[in-house]
């Protein structure tokens, strides 16, 4: 309270993805977790929703309303609503008060320009953070995974997201080799559409391709085949139609990205130097982001790189618990730095006491 009425506010982690956006609040956890989709009149350039209730408009807008999503492959290719995007979300957190801005962690892809980090940045302070770090989401999701990344020793992490597929290597709190690939979640989706069009001439929309990903998707034959029934629009006849899709299918529709993923993980592996390589070995492949959720993923790149591959707990969530985690340790540090300085103070003051006491004993003794 005594610091909320000086401005200084809360101290937040976002993790601004291309699929959704997650704020983590000092103390209370991951408290807005929405995708990232804004409504737009077109006429007024008014936004008329943000987050999850945009996103159910996706597909179904009239003309003069555009369902945006401002991150596109995991960078802002739409600045002004990025910004007031996060506007929103911030507000949704901390609640709205003019005189309190946080501080506030972000998180990046790896490769990101710097211009692209500059205008992550600029969109968060102009959304009304006080200070702004900017984080590389391969740090922050092994933070979150519960990887010790500050030791000398190597761990590699997969974050499958939306947009972007981050790589990494990380030794003792830096990242010593990565990639990063514009093919992820989306890409499934959009692999998807396609195969639906070729194989059965039926036309489906983002939201469809994104069910069957999840419930019959597959990157590995699957013991227990499953299918799903899917509506669309008949290429041929204009007419509504229903499709049964079965996995296997899937697995065919998904090999081109999946094969992509893993291609650039054994890229990653062999720039890795060999000291590093031997603890990743030992300590397996750690993948969080929701993308690598789909079936199988991980027991590819398991047989595929010889290498034990898991998934972290809550995978969807590691990126932002760990800009949240490194936002309370620089918390926690500045808070240590301010009572060591004023121990520091609070001991010269002691000592010059101390000296006068001594000068004026001196002096009465005289
Ligand atoms: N169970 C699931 N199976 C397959 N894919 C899933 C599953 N759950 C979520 N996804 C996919 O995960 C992706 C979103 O993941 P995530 O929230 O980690 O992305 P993001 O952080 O917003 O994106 P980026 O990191 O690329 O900016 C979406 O493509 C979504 O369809
Ligand atoms: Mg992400």
């Amino acid at each position: 309270m005594f610091f909320n009425l000086f401005g200084f506010g809360d101290s937040i982690g976002i993790d601004l993805g291309t699929a959704s956006v997650l704020v983590y609040v000092k103390g209370k956890g991951i408290v807005v977790r929405e995708p990232s989709v804004v409504t737009i009149d077109r006429n007024t350039n008014e936004i008329l929703a943000v987050g999850e209730e945009a996103r159910k408009m996706i597909g179904k807008t009239p003309g003069n309303i555009a369902a945006v999503r401002p991150l596109r492959e995991g960078v802002i290719s739409d600045y002004d609503t990025t910004e007031r995007m996060l506007k929103y979300f911030i507000q949704k957190a901390v609640g709205k008060n003019p005189f309190v801005k946080p501080t506030i962690a972000v998180c990046v892809p790896s490769v990101v320009t710097t211009v692209e980090k500059r205008a992550v940045e600029d969109a968060t302070r102009q959304a009304g953070a006080r200070r702004v770090f900017i984080i590389e989401e391969p740090i922050a999701a092994a933070i979150g995974a519960g990887i010790d990344i500050s030791k000398a020793c190597g761990s590699m992490v997969i974050d499958i997201g939306g947009g972007t597929t981050d790589i990494a290597v990380i030794s003792l709190g830096g990242t010593v080799v990565s990639t990063s690939i514009k093919v992820a979640g989306d890409n499934f989706d959009d692999a998807i559409i396609k195969y639906m069009r070729k194989k059965h001439s039926l036309l489906i929309g983002e939201r469809s391709a994104e069910e069957l990903k999840m419930q019959v998707g597959t990157a590995y034959e699957r013991t227990m085949p499953v299918t799903m029934d899917i509506k669309g629009r008949n290429l041929v006849t204009g007419l509504p139609k229903v499709v049964t899709v079965p996995s296997e299918e899937m697995h065919e529709a998904l090999a081109e990205p999946v094969a992509q993923i893993v291609e650039a993980v054994h890229q990653v592996l062999e720039k890795t130097p060999p000291e590093l390589a031997a603890d990743i070995v030992d300590r397996g492949i750690v993948m969080t982001g929701g993308g690598s959720l789909l079936y199988g993923l991980d027991k590819l790149i398991s047989e595929s790189t010889h290498i034990n591959t898991m998934i972290a707990d809550d995978a969807i969530s590691c990126v932002a618990i760990g800009t949240g985690k490194f936002i309370e340790y620089i918390d926690g540090s500045e808070e240590r730095e301010r009572r060591n300085k004023r121990r520091e103070r609070r001991a010269e003051n002691s000592r010059r006491i101390r000296e006068k006491r001594a000068e004026k004993n001196k002096d009465d003794e005289e």
